[in-house]
């Protein structure tokens, strides 16, 4: 079996940072999502990888992902000079894929249990398109499914406004080669784009096979801010160990599950878990509360951060609390010198200020 990873599309959900990096490569807890999503194709098995990118990105992808030897597995790079649907990158993948079944997994999609289980169903009861899904509070963003007595697949729709349930589709779906024949069928949405919803919807109607699963473990797809940070938060509860690697002075405490990365320092502070700190950051005098990532190389002096994300090279200092935030790189979050109410900003394109 090969595998399709998506990791192009233009991100716009997770703008302003995304005008700087592709999605794919935003950290939950310190590692790039595309990591956890090669991780697992790596504990399935699977030894062939296309990856689809985009031309604004790709450089920094294949940077992090190189040939896939990491994961022991051989990447193939295939460039979509557009974004034109998750059924358009299936489709320009095709001389990759070849008569192989193959797994497709959207390089947003963070999944806890992994694909392993996954895959022995497919390979237990092969279908044409195993589909995994999940109850979701607004299924209006996702695919969404609508099942027959039987619990069988009876219609799939793309992000319809009026959802017939609330299962959602989950980012990874597995297919035969007849998946292809049915891409052929389909024509762009809407939204101009060739959807995978509607090419399975063209299996089902071609009387294939399509079976749906309920997804049992957790799934996040962390299109937006707030995802984002629901995503970290799972993350870093389930998997950070305390573990520290840098440097504690003794005037400060850390409690819990804290992992301070080689070359960081915590002086005068008090750190509260589940946090991850990473290579050469150093926080000095502040409190670092629960659910907290910071990146390598960032400082954080004189505050008080809770929830939040800070990816690397950033600077906070002396702004009281901050919680519930996504601080970009070489972000700076300052207090001013002067004794005035006034806030000075420069924020990018897209950016969000709560005051
Ligand atoms: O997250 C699950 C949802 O993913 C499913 O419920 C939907 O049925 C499915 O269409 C998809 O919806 P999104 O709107 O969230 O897809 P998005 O545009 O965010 O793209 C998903 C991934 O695929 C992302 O890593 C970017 C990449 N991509 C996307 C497009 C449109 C590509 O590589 N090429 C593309 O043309």
């Amino acid at each position: 079996m090969k595998a399709l990873v998506l990791s192009g599309g233009k991100g716009t959900r997770l703008r302003p940072l995304t005008y700087t990096m592709a999605k794919q490569l935003v950290p939950i807890a310190n590692q790039p999502i595309l990591g956890y999503v090669m991780g697992h194709l790596s504990q399935a098995g699977i030894e062939e990888v296309g990856v689809i990118v985009a031309p604004e990105t790709q450089r920094e992808v294949r940077e992090y992902l190189k040939d896939g030897k990491k994961w022991q597995f051989k990447i193939t790079y295939i460039l979509q000079e557009q974004p034109l649907g998750l059924a358009h990158a299936v489709k320009i993948a095709q001389p990759f894929l070849g008569s192989s079944p193959f797994v497709m997994y959207l390089g947003d999609n963070l999944l806890g249990s992994g694909i392993c289980d996954a895959i022995d169903h497919f390979r237990a009861e092969p279908a044409d398109a195993l589909v995994f899904l999940k109850h979701v509070p607004d299924p209006t963003a996702f695919g969404v499914a609508e099942l027959d007595e039987r619990g069988g697949i009876k219609r799939l729709i793309e992000k319809p406004k009026d959802p017939p349930s609330d299962l959602a589709l989950v980012g990874v779906y597995l297919f035969t080669p007849r998946i292809h024949q049915a891409i052929s069928c389909i024509k762009p949405s809407w939204r101009g784009e060739l959807e995978i919803t509607d090419a399975i919807q063209a299996l089902i109607e071609m009387r294939a096979s399509v079976r749906g699963e309920i997804l049992k473990g957790w799934w996040l797809d962390t299109g937006k801010k707030d995802d984002f940070l629901a995503a970290n938060t799972v993350v870093l509860d389930e998997y950070t160990k305390r573990d520290i690697q840098g440097e504690v002075d003794s005037k400060s405490h850390v409690e819990g599950r804290v992992y301070i990365c080689r070359g960081a320092k915590v002086i005068r502070s008090e750190v509260r878990g589940p946090v991850i700190i990473g290579p050469e950051a150093e926080i000095v005098d502040s409190f670092i509360g629960p659910f907290s990532s910071i990146g390598k190389g960032s400082r954080i002096s004189n505050s008080v951060i809770e929830h939040i994300v800070i990816l690397e090279q950033a600077v906070v200092d002396g702004v009281g609390r901050i919680e519930d935030s996504l601080i970009g790189r070489h972000a700076r979050v300052t207090k001013g010198q002067r004794h005035t109410e006034a806030l000075r900003l420069m924020i990018g394109d897209h950016s969000q200020v709560e005051i």
